[in-house]
Order: structure tokens, then C-alpha cells, then sequence
């Protein structure tokens, strides 16, 4: 299958430079930290009315959501209608974000014109609203032509808010929206990335992902703990980023059992979203890693939860990481999991990953979400994608499509990567 589009990601020129970001050698360059104005718990959304509502000139709010939040959303109307904005909902986000639906979100935009685009849902939501964001501030553009390097001048027409109802996506502080290009076929997902569309505001108020099914907790937990550790792995990692890992990582393995668990363990579903939102800052201001170029194609062609996806990855990744980086190892001592001398921190880490996956029913091999039969056959496709995937490009490790085929191979038979 090819393409007929290119993307930011097919420019020869973004290839070197993000091979060459990804060597080791070029470790705490990265000089700049993108954040939203986050805004965290119960009195999150008064703080946002007290401080920033002046921003707002027209006051004309675009609530996008899914079907499946359409009543919850009910109430944050109300809350902004008695702060006096016009608000109007467009419930029609779906799934893994086709480029179909992102077009009748900015039909939506521009027959409105809101001055504020708020995200309210999981990551789909939120991804949905950055390209529609794109869209109605720049309506010359394709999205295709959106590249990481080259101003959109957002901004001019509308702010962004996001308010997550999941925990783990990270997607309310990162500057990446991974999308589906239904044009093609098969369709494709795509990552599209750029700095401007960090959102402006983040809301991070775990009441609203109470009614997540231990399911969905399980698979957006395993995002997020994915995100900290490659945020942590990544070269492009800083200090900011690698504090935020950490903390995320420690959150992750004390409260993930308890929130999959029980609905109802308040502290532990508050802990997570916190946790999400962390992990999110550390990898969109660091790098995701070979867990995500292998877990999107994973996740497209069989349909798996893209925190599953990642997750099942994970562990693997660190293995063949650390052929090349001890990063792996310096987490499992920061995390208090290995002391200092220790002979193999990173079989400990290991350890403690698979047993965090056995507490929430996480995936330990590939074959445990795939049927053989069905990986056969899409073989060859899921390692040409993987290859593919524009987050392939700045591992610490490099990998090619052969590489690939050998990876992707030992992950579905659950065996350790050696070489
Ligand atoms: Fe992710």
C-alpha cells in the first residue's frame, strides 16, 4: 500500500534532523518547555473564569465531544453560560479521528465562529479539535501541508481549552495530534505535530473521568506509563521533562491497580489523571519512543487500544534500548526499585512492570490480543508501518524494517529481546 499524500514526516529534511536529535550525544539541548496555563482540581474551571475569561472578546464557546459525553457535557454548558458565554456543542467526534469528521468539525467552526474550542472527551476528542483548530484559523491550508517547522499563526480567531475524561493520553498538553486519513485505503493514521497546538488551557479535574470502565482506565494508564518512560529514555529528554517522568512513572505503579480496580477509589482515579497529565508534558516535550511507531501500526491494523498497544511494547523496548542507553537502568533507580550496584537493574525494572500488567491485565506477549493466523497475514504490513512511522526516526536506537520484522516477531511469542 502507498500513500498518495505526503505528509511533514515524508520531508527528507525532517528525517536527518530528527535522526540526528535522536544520538545520544545531543542529550539536554532542547532548550524550550511548551505547556498549557493547567489548571488542576475541583476549582479548576473558577479559576479559569477569575483569570482568563477577559481573554475571551466574543465569548462564543465550541464544545466538541463524543456521543458518549454528551449528557456529562450538559453541566460545563451551564457552567459556562452563567459566566455568560454563548456556547454551542458539536457531539460528533469519532473514534481514532478520521479526517471525514475533522472536516465537519470546521464546518461546525466556521458557521459559529468561536473565540474559545473546547475539547471535552478523551484523546480522540482533543486530537479531533487541534486539526479542526488548524483548519478554521488557516482554511488555505491541507493538513497535510502542516509541518513542525514552518509558523501557522494560530490564535487569531480562537484559544483552545482541553479537559480530559480519560488519564493517560496527555493529549490536553501536547503538540501532536494523531489522526486517521480515511482518504486512503486502507486508512492511515497519522501523527500530525507541531508546536503551536498545545492547547492554551488545561483542566485537570478527575471528576470527570470517574465513569471511565476499568477497561479504559487500564489501557490509558498503560499510555501514560509509556509515555514517562520514554519520555525519560528519549534524548531529547531535559530536566523538566525527566522530573515529570518520574513523578508520572511513581504515580502510575502506586495507583493504576487501585483506579483499574474501583470506580469509585476517588483518590486513586485523581492521582491517575494527574499522572496522564505529566507523562503528557514529559513526552511532548521530550520524544515517544519505538513502543509508539510499533504500537500505532500495532493498534491500526488489529484494532487494539492505542494504551494497550504502547504497552505491550514497552517492556520490550526498554530490552532492546538498552543495548545502546542505561537510561533504563537509571529509572529503575530512581524509582526506587534497584539500589545503586545492583547486578541487574533492569531485569528488576522488568519485573516490576510485568507485575503491575499482571495486577491490571495488561498484555505480556502479542499473541495474547492477536490470533496467529491474523498476524501472519499482516505481517509484512504492520513492520513496513512500523518502519514508517514518523516517531521511528528519533529512537536512541535506530531500527529499520528488518529490524522490525525480528522485534515485532519475539513481542507476539513473549520473548526476550537479546540483541
Ligand atoms: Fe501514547
Amino acid at each position: 500500500m502507498t500513500r498518495t499524500k505526503r505528509w511533514w514526516f515524508d520531508d527528507p529534511a525532517v528525517k536527518v534532523l530528527f535522526t540526528a536529535g535522536g544520538a545520544s550525544s545531543y542529550r539536554g539541548l532542547r532548550s524550550h518547555f511548551l505547556a498549557p496555563r493547567t489548571l488542576v482540581g475541583a476549582e479548576a474551571l473558577k479559576v479559569f473564569f477569575e483569570s482568563s475569561a477577559p481573554l475571551f472578546a466574543s465569548r462564543r464557546v465550541l464544545l466538541v465531544t463524543d456521543e458518549g459525553m454528551r449528557s456529562e457535557a450538559q453541566k460545563l454548558i451551564s457552567s459556562f453560560q452563567k459566566e455568560g458565554f454563548g456556547v454551542e456543542m458539536w457531539a460528533g467526534v469519532a473514534g481514532e479521528a478520521p479526517l471525514s469528521c475533522i472536516y465537519e468539525g470546521v464546518r461546525e467552526a466556521e458557521a459559529f465562529g468561536p473565540d474559545l474550542l473546547l475539547a471535552f472527551g478523551g484523546g480522540s476528542v482533543i486530537d479531533v479539535l487541534k486539526a479542526v483548530w488548524i483548519l478554521y484559523e488557516r482554511p488555505d491550508l491541507a493538513l497535510n501541508e502542516v509541518h513542525p517547522l514552518k509558523p501557522l499563526g494560530l490564535r487569531k480567531k480562537a484559544l483552545m481549552m482541553a479537559i480530559p475524561t480519560t488519564s493517560g493520553t496527555g493529549s490536553e498538553s501536547t503538540s501532536a495530534a494523531v489522526i486517521t486519513d480515511d482518504e486512503e485505503t486502507p486508512p492511515v493514521k497519522i501523527s500530525l505535530m507541531h508546536p503551536e497546538i498545545v492547547p492554551d488551557f488545561a483542566i485537570i479535574d478527575s471528576r470527570y473521568a470517574l465513569k471511565m470502565p476499568a477497561k479504559l482506565a487500564a489501557g490509558t494508564g498503560l499510555d501514560a506509563l509509556t509515555h514517562a518512560i520514554e519520555a525519560f529514555i528519549s534524548t531529547w529528554s531535559t530536566d523538566y521533562t525527566e522530573a515529570l517522568a518520574l513523578k508520572a512513572a511513581r504515580l502510575v505503579f502506586q495507583y493504576l491497580p487501585r483506579s483499574v480496580a474501583s470506580a469509585q477509589d476517588r483518590e486513586a482515579r485523581h492521582k491517575m489523571h494527574i499522572a496522564g497529565n505529566l507523562a503528557g508534558l514529559a513526552f511532548s516535550n521530550a520524544a515517544p519512543g519505538l513502543a509508539h511507531s510499533a504500537g500505532h501500526a500495532f493498534g491500526k491494523l488489529f484494532q487494539v487500544h492505542h494504551g494497550i498497544a504502547v504497552g505491550l511494547f514497552l517492556p520490550y523496548v526498554l530490552q532492546y534500548q538498552s543495548k545502546v542507553t542505561s537510561r533504563g537502568e537509571q529509572m529503575a533507580r530512581e524509582l526506587g526499585f534497584t539500589r545503586n550496584g545492583e547486578e541487574k537493574p533492569l531485569q528488576v525494572f522488568l519485573e516490576r512492570i510485568r507485575l503491575l500488567y499482571r495486577e491490571i491485565g495488561g498484555p505480556l506477549s502479542g499473541r495474547e490480543l492477536v490470533d496467529e493466523q491474523m498476524f501472519a497475514a499482516w505481517f509484512d504490513e504492520l513492520c513496513r508501518m512500523a518502519s514508517e512511522d514518523p516517531v521511528t526516526t528519533v529512537s536512541v536506537r535506530p531500527i529499520n524494517e528488518t529490524g522490525y520484522r525480528r522485534f515485532m516477531e519475539a513481542v507476539y511469542r513473549g520473548q526476550d529481546i537479546t540483541a
